[in-house]
């Protein structure tokens, strides 16, 4: 085997990861929530596992991340199943009911090629992260992918990793995914399963 044999998606990154995993758990007719949209790669993996009879609720506070997200959802026909929100996600609660969330997913940093200012911000994502806890139903699953190979990444994800880290103490399970012996600090995945 030569190494452009290799696969180049194995292991899996946690951005990928994080699919696999919740594919597995999601149902039709769920209501998912994805708490930052960006290019919609995660919108429109949600719109597919919760079928034509559930939704997606999809927060960014991006216009040009809202129109690329909605671009992708209407190509594949899922317009009916998915509800953008261009506002900041701790708001989420105000468009779902308490305990009625079967998943929530969040892909932290910035959009990808664009405004590396207009990050997500550790203050603003912990009140998300507060926000999705109450939305989550019984067994329903929160991930979050960490960025801290740069400086205000590196805050915000040490930030998550001890908000999720506070929830054991609630009968949550939470486990973090990342490549080891990176050059920089390698991005990460939180996955927790509420209780
Ligand atoms: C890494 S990108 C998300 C990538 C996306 N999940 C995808 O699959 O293409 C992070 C996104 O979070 C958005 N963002 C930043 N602050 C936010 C906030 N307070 N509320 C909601 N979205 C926010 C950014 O505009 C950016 O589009």
């Amino acid at each position: 085997m030569k190494p452009t044999d290799l696969d180049p998606m194995f292991p899996p990154r946690p951005t990928a990861l994080a699919q696999q995993i919740l594919r597995e758990i999601l149902r039709d007719g769920d209501w998912v929530i994805d708490a930052t949209a960006g290019n919609g790669h995660d919108t429109l993996f949600l719109a597919d596992c919760v079928g034509p009879s559930g939704r997606v609720l999809a927060f960014d506070v991006q216009a040009a991340a809202i129109a690329s997200a909605r671009a992708k959802v209407e190509q594949r026909g899922f317009a009916g199943r998915v509800e953008f929100f261009q506002v900041s996600h701790e708001s989420m609660e105000s468009h779902a009911a308490q305990n009625s969330v079967a998943a929530v997913m969040f892909n932290l940093g910035y959009l990808p090629g664009d405004d590396h200012a207009l990050t997500t911000q550790s203050a603003t994502t912990l009140a998300a992260l507060e926000a999705a806890a109450r939305l989550l139903k019984w067994g329903g699953a929160l991930s979050a992918v960490c960025y801290p190979g740069h400086p205000s990444g590196a805050v915000e994800a040490g930030a998550v990793e001890t908000w999720m880290a506070s929830q054991v103490a609630k009968g949550w399970r939470v486990a973090k995914y990342a490549a080891i012996a990176t050059r920089r600090p390698a991005p990460f995945l939180l996955l927790a399963q509420s209780s």
